[in-house]
């Protein structure tokens, strides 16, 4: 009886799907996009909700934290089929074994329209402050989800933070390779947060194996010898999409890194579809369906876009554009993570490969844009404020490769790729004259994309006024880290997986790339293959390069 007031009261007093972000996926001002929460609220009394035992087989997540809040994520399973909500309560400490000393929480629902997914925002969360989280079920206190951890980020005027670690990643395809990359920075635990670049997950067949350089030995990817993702196809509804996220996210060593850091993503062409651009992918567009499918590019785009924000931790950043998640993140005086999209929002016509020649031709136009103009404007203001604001590093966080491989004559980059920086110049001049024009220092500029890493400084494309040798007149410096798990356009070989990790103090920033030894296997091996260091103020990498240490890959001087 008195767990049936208890119930009662609080169906009544708190728990509803309104404080759940997931109906938001991504704007509740998009209707094609977001779920009409005024809809499913009809279909449920209010007081009535699944009181049976909830599973957590995809794991918990943080991630967006600002100076006093943060996104909270899981995706309860029900143990049995139930029409009715499901109703967690999230609980916030700030220690992991007392939750007699909760400093936020709430009971919210979730529901079958959005697939369970559960996605809160506690806030009132002081600043600089290292937490800890946890889900219960309403109905059974002891039915609790593993404990994750978060830290809250300083205030924008804070000039007391000295140091900031992020890891760095990219392109984690499931079944070319176990996610070793996650498992290490998990466990050895240097890092604040976790910064995403993109292909988070791809959308192809899984055991598709369509190129020859993808493949291995037998004429499969790696993992799919114990385990093809779902659904075995390529992906195109939002059902799809679904079941795919589920699969990558039953991977423990991915759980492992969502649940002991917040994380900042952003998505790559394959969250949707292969080299997308704003009105099309390499196999589809809206007078084509794909390949393997029958639904519109924009169509396809809208169920991959909806999923990803059901399954991931990031918030709506603008309600008015569903399609925006350009956004910054400030540390303090010491940093600012300016997270730009050059995939999804507003990217000019790219390279689809049955139009290689044509988008050559188009490099130089003024016109084209990887961002779109308001991106662009937002972009150039953020990189202005945060050098008037005293603001030290700024790091540009962005999908595509930002060095022009033509230029550099690295052949096994097939030359020039124009579905990089290299096939929109006008975009990369126009930065680089935003830097320049505006004495902006200590520009970083982060990478995913190639399956490579790549480190370099960035100068004007003629050269004008830099040393190869010294460095002295670079504008910043770009590191590009590797994949996770991706294959390597070199061919599926060891050590060409990885990530990196971005230390900044106040007198430098150090980027440590390490290197998987094998993906092939599930094992805690790894090395650091390289350390470069930028000073301040100096706007390129410390010379000699590397310290002049590797051990792996190539340093080369290019003029
Ligand atoms: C992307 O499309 C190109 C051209 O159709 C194809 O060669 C390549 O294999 C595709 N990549 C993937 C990962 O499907
Ligand atoms: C759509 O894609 C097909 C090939 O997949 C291409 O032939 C056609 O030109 C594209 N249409 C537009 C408008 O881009
Ligand atoms: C696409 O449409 C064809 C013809 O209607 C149908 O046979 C096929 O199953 C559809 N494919 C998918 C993936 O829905
Ligand atoms: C920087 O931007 C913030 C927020 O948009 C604004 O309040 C502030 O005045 C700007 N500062 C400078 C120096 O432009
Ligand atoms: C090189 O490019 C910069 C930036 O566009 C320009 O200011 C400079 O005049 C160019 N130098 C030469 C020698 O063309
Ligand atoms: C794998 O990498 C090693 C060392 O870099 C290289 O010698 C070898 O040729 C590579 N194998 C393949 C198949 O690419």
């Amino acid at each position: 009886m008195y767990g049936l007031i208890f119930l009662y009261l609080a169906g009544l007093a708190v728990a509803s799907i309104d404080n759940n972000k997931a109906y938001d996926s991504p704007s509740f001002k998009a209707p094609q996009l977001a779920h009409r929460r005024g809809e499913i609220r009809k279909n449920h009394k209010r007081w009535e909700y699944y009181d049976g035992k909830i599973d957590f087989p995809w794991g918990i997540a943080s991630g967006d934290p600002l100076s006093d809040s943060v996104i909270l994520w899981t995706h309860p399973l029900p143990s049995t089929e139930d029409p009715r909500p499901v109703c967690l309560e999230y609980q916030v400490s700030k220690n992991p074994d007392d939750w007699s000393n909760i400093v936020a929480s709430d009971q919210v629902w979730t529901t079958q329209d959005v697939d369970y997914s559960y996605k809160v925002e506690p806030t009132g969360l002081e600043r600089k402050t290292t937490y800890y989280y946890r889900f219960v079920n309403c109905a059974h206190e002891s039915n609790v989800s593993p404990v994750g951890k978060f830290k809250i980020t300083p205030e924008e005027d804070d000039d007391e933070i000295d140091k900031l670690a992020l890891g760095v990643f990219s392109c984690s395809n499931y079944p070319y390779g176990f996610f070793n990359a996650y498992a290490n920075a998990a466990k050895r635990d240097a890092i604040d947060y976790v910064v995403h670049l993109g292909d988070y997950i791809y959308e192809y067949q899984a055991d598709g194996c369509k190129e020859a350089r993808h493949c291995y030995g037998d004429g499969q990817s790696m993992r799919v010898k114990t385990y093809i993702p779902e659904p075995n196809h390529e992906i195109f509804s939002l059902e799809d999409y679904r079941t795919r996220y589920k699969s990558w996210r039953s991977d423990a060593d991915l759980q492992a890194l969502h649940q002991s850091h917040a994380w900042q993503l952003i998505w790559e062409d394959h969250e949707v579809a292969n080299n997308t651009w704003k009105a099309g992918s390499a196999d589809s567009n809206d007078t084509v369906a794909g390949t393997y499918y029958n639904v519109s590019f924009t169509e396809k785009k809208a169920n991959a876009l909806k999923a990803y924000f059901e399954w991931l931790p990031i918030r709506t950043v603008d309600a008015d554009d569903g399609l925006r998640i350009w956004r910054n993140f400030k540390f303090g005086t010491l940093a600012d993570l300016i997270m730009l999209d050059m995939r999804q929002y507003n990217r000019d016509l790219t390279d689809l490969y049955y139009n290689t020649d044509e988008i050559r031709l188009l490099r130089e136009d003024e016109h084209r844009s990887l961002m779109g103009g308001r991106q662009e404007k937002w972009f150039y203001d953020r990189l202005k404020n945060a050098s008037e604001r005293g603001c030290q590093w700024k790091i540009i966080g962005q999908q595509i490769v930002f060095a022009n491989f033509a230029a550099n004559n690295i052949a096994a980059w097939k030359g020039d790729n124009p579905d990089a920086w290299t096939g929109y110049e006008a975009n990369r001049q126009r930065m680089l004259n935003t830097i320049s024009e505006n004495n902006i220092d200590n520009v970083i500029v982060i990478s995913g994309d190639s399956h490579a890493n790549w480190v370099s400084d960035i100068t004007w494309e003629n050269r004008t006024g830099y040393n190869t040798v010294t460095g002295d007149g670079a504008l910043a410096v770009k590191f590009a880290g590797t994949a996770v798990s991706s294959p390597s356009s070199w061919g599926y070989n060891n050590t060409l997986n990885g990530y990196f990790e971005l230390y900044l103090t106040r007198s430098e920033a150090t980027a440590v790339y390490y290197g998987i030894n094998d993906v092939r296997t599930h094992n805690a091996e790894e090395r650091v293959l390289a350390t470069f260091v930028v000073e301040d103020k100096a706007n390129k990498l410390q010379r000699p390069v590397a310290g002049g240490q590797l051990t792996g890959g190539a340093l080369a001087q290019r003029g």
